[in-house]
C-alpha cells in the first residue's frame, strides 16, 4: 500500500558559544563538580548571550538542517518551534524564525511540552505531512532556559543549558512496511495532575511576570523512568520491534542516571545511545534535536538506520517516536 512518510532530509544545530562549567556553578551555589557529575552526569552547560534570544539560537540551528538537506527555504511550508522559553508571550518564536528565513507561505507556530516539545512538534508535523496538509516542515527544539532559573537555587541551576535543534522534513512516498525511510510511529501523552513537579512560577496570565523554574526532582525522575518505559513500549508493540533493533536511541537529556535505567529497562546497549547530557546539560525541546544533529553530522546516524527518540517534561508531557533515518 502506497502511502506519504516524513522523511527526515536534513539536521542542525546551535550551541552559544559561552560554556559555563560546574567549577564556575560551585563558585557561586553551594554545590561541587563531584555532587553535579555523580547526579547528573552534566559536566558543562551552554548559555546564550543577552544579545541572543530563542529565535536567533533557533533560527541558527535551523539554518544549519536546511543547509544540511541542500533545499530552499521556500520550499518549507511548515514550521513547527518547540520551545517553553518563546522571545514573547506573543507573536509565536516560530513566525519571527519563519520571517528570519525569508519564508512568507505555508504556516508557524509553536508547541509548548516542555522538555517534551521536539516529539510533540515532530508528531505534529507527521500528521500535516502524511495527510497532505504540508509537504516540507521544518521542526525546531530551541532554548534559553538560562533566563528562567533561579541561579540562587542549586537544585536546579547547575542542571540546566541553552541551545537549538531542528530537522528538516519532507513528504515521501512509501510502501507503510517499517522497512520505509520516515517517521514510523510517534507517542505523545500528558497528564496534568503532575504541574506541581515541574513547573515555572509566573506567567503572561496570572502573574504577568515570567517566573522561575521550579522542580521536585525526585518526584520527577520517579516518574521518568516508568513514563519513558511506557512510551517506548507502546512502539514496540505496536511494530513487533524490541531494543535490539533499534540502531540509535536518541532519548531527552536530562540526566544520565535517567538515559542509562530507562535504556537498561529497554534492552538497548548503551553503546546504542546518544548522550551529549554531559556537555550540553538539559537543553528542555532542544536536547533530542542537538543530540541527532550531533550524531548524524559524525556519522554514527546513517540512512536507513532506526532511530528512537524519547523525553518526558513538565505538565506531566511525555512521548517517543520511532524513525527511520
Ligand atoms: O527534563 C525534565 C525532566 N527533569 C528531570 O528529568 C530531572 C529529574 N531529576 C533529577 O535528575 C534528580 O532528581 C536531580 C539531579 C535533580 C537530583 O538528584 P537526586 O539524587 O534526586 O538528589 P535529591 O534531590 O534527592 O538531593 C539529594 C541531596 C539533598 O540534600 P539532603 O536533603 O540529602 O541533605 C539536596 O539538598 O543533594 C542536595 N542537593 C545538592 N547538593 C549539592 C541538591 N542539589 C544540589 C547541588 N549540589 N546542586
Amino acid at each position: 500500500m502506497s502511502i506519504l512518510r516524513s522523511q527526515v532530509v536534513g539536521c542542525g544545530s546551535y550551541l552559544p558559544a559561552r560554556i559555563v562549567t560546574n567549577a564556575e556553578l560551585a563558585a557561586r551555589v553551594d554545590t561541587s563538580d563531584e555532587w553535579i557529575v555523580q547526579r547528573t552526569g552534566i559536566r558543562q552547560r551552554h548559555v546564550a548571550a543577552d544579545d541572543e534570544p530563542t529565535s536567533i539560537v533557533g533560527l541558527k540551528a535551523a539554518q544549519a538542517a536546511i543547509t544540511d538537506a541542500g533545499i530552499d527555504p521556500t520550499e518549507i511550508d511548515l514550521i513547527i518551534v518547540a520551545t517553553a522559553t518563546p522571545d514573547h508571550t506573543f507573536p509565536a518564536t516560530a513566525t519571527q524564525i519563519q520571517a528570519a528565513l525569508g519564508i512568507t507561505g505555508g504556516a508557524a507556530f509553536d508547541v509548548q511540552a516542555v522538555c517534551s516539545g521536539f516529539v510533540f512538534a515532530l508528531a505534529t508535523a507527521d500528521k500535516f505531512l502524511t495527510t497532505g496538509g504540508a509537504r516540507a516542515a521544518l521542526v525546531i527544539g530551541a532554548e534559553t532556559f538560562s533566563r528562567i532559573l533561579d541561579w540562587e537555587d542549586r537544585a536546579t541551576c547547575v542542571l540546566f543549558g541553552d541551545g537549538a535543534g531542528a530537522v528538516v522534513l519532507k513528504a515521501a512516498p512509501g510502501e507503510g512496511t517499517l522497512a520505509d525511510r520516515g517517521i514510523l510511529t510517534t507517542h505523545i501523552r500528558s497528564d496534568g495532575r503532575y504541574k506541581d513537579k515541574l513547573y515555572v512560577d509566573g506567567g503572561a496570565g496570572s502573574t504577568k511576570t515570567v517566573g522561575f523554574l521550579r522542580m521536585e526532582g525526585k518526584e520527577v525522575f520517579r516518574h521518568a523512568v516508568t513514563n519513558l518505559a511506557e512510551t517506548v513500549r507502546h512502539t514496540f508493540e505496536q511494530t513487533g520491534l524490541s531494543g535490539a533493533d533499534i540502531d540509535w536511541f536518541v532519548p531527552h537529556q536530562a540526566n544520565r542516571r535517567i538515559i542509562d535505567a530507562t535504556a537498561d529497562k529497554l534492552g538497548i546497549s548503551h553503546d546504542h545511545v546518544v548522550v551529549t547530557v554531559d556537555r550540553h546539560g538539559n537543553t528542555s525541546a532542544a536536547s533530542i534535536p542537538l543530540a541527532l544533529a550531533e550524531a548524524h553530522a559524525d556519522g554514527r546516524i546513517k540512512q536507513g538506520q532506526l532511530v528512537l527518540i524519547e523525553a518526558m517534561g513538565g505538565g506531566f508531557t511525555w512521548g517517543s517516536a520511532l524513525i527511520r533515518w
